[in-house]
């Protein structure tokens, strides 16, 4: 795994009359993660894959499975999605009637935990439980589709919650999701974030190397540029 930047390919672009090939094509082309969404047609107009599916794949997934509920309610998945196979995973706090007790839910399973925002989702809500997270998952799309474009906004987003997490000390990753691709991807490095998701950046056009390559190589340059721009910590 390449922690300095992670890249986690989103399945949703990918051909899902072949998922288990295009699982192993993504890792063989450097993927960190796979990001696997989950959409009920009720949290998210949406609706594509459960359990079962994630099961189905996991014998090809040889990195960590980061599965993103996109679900109302939360909590009976969580079993079902350790059971699985996930390593991972991440949930929205408007879906969850209890947020600390999903988060408990999720650890209790042996599984890293993660709280999705919304673009428009304030970061009080990570006030309480941020020490109990591994993951915080900043979606830079509004959630339901792959393909559509990143909004701005939540660049100055993702720099405040990269203050937060420093401020823990702890080791929380900071994920950003939905229309990240090589274009932007400096500007989201440069931001903070150390985790990347991308589906139709990856996906489309079929040439998974170049493409991964590309938006890693780009968010690390962002990187740097921060850690440059980073004032003297005594
Ligand atoms: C959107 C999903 C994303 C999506 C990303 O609700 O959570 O993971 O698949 O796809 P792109 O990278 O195409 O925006
Ligand atoms: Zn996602």
């Amino acid at each position: 795994m390449n922690d300095a930047m992670r890249i986690a390919p989103s399945l949703l672009s990918a051909d899902f009359a072949k998922l288990g090939e295009e699982v192993t094509a993504v890792i063989a082309a450097g993927a960190d993660l796979i990001h696997f969404d989950v959409m009920d047609n009720h949290y998210v107009p949406n609706l594509t894959v459960g359990p079962l599916v994630c099961q189905a794949i996991k014998p090809y997934a040889t990195v960590p499975i980061d599965v993103h509920l996109m679900v109302k309610p939360v909590d009976a998945l969580i079993p079902m999605f350790a059971q699985a196979g996930a390593s991972i995973i991440s949930f929205h706090p408007e879906a969850s009637e209890h947020i600390d007790r999903t988060i408990q839910l999720i650890h209790a399973q042996g599984l890293r935990a993660g709280l999705v925002l919304n673009p428009a989702t304030p970061l009080q809500v990570l006030d309480h439980v941020l020490d109990q997270l591994n993951l915080v998952l900043l979606m830079s799309v509004n959630p339901g589709f792959g393909g559509q474009s990143f909004i701005e906004s939540v660049l100055p987003k993702i720099e405040a919650v990269r203050k937060r997490i420093d401020h823990t000390g702890r080791d929380i990753w900071l994920e950003v999701d939905g229309g990240v691709k090589a274009d932007n991807a400096q500007r989201v490095g440069s931001a903070g974030a150390d985790t990347l998701v991308a589906g139709s950046a990856v996906f489309t056009g079929g040439r998974y190397k170049q493409s991964i390559g590309a938006i890693r190589a780009q968010a690390l340059l962002g990187q740097e540029g921060r850690w440059a721009s980073r004032p003297e910590v005594a």
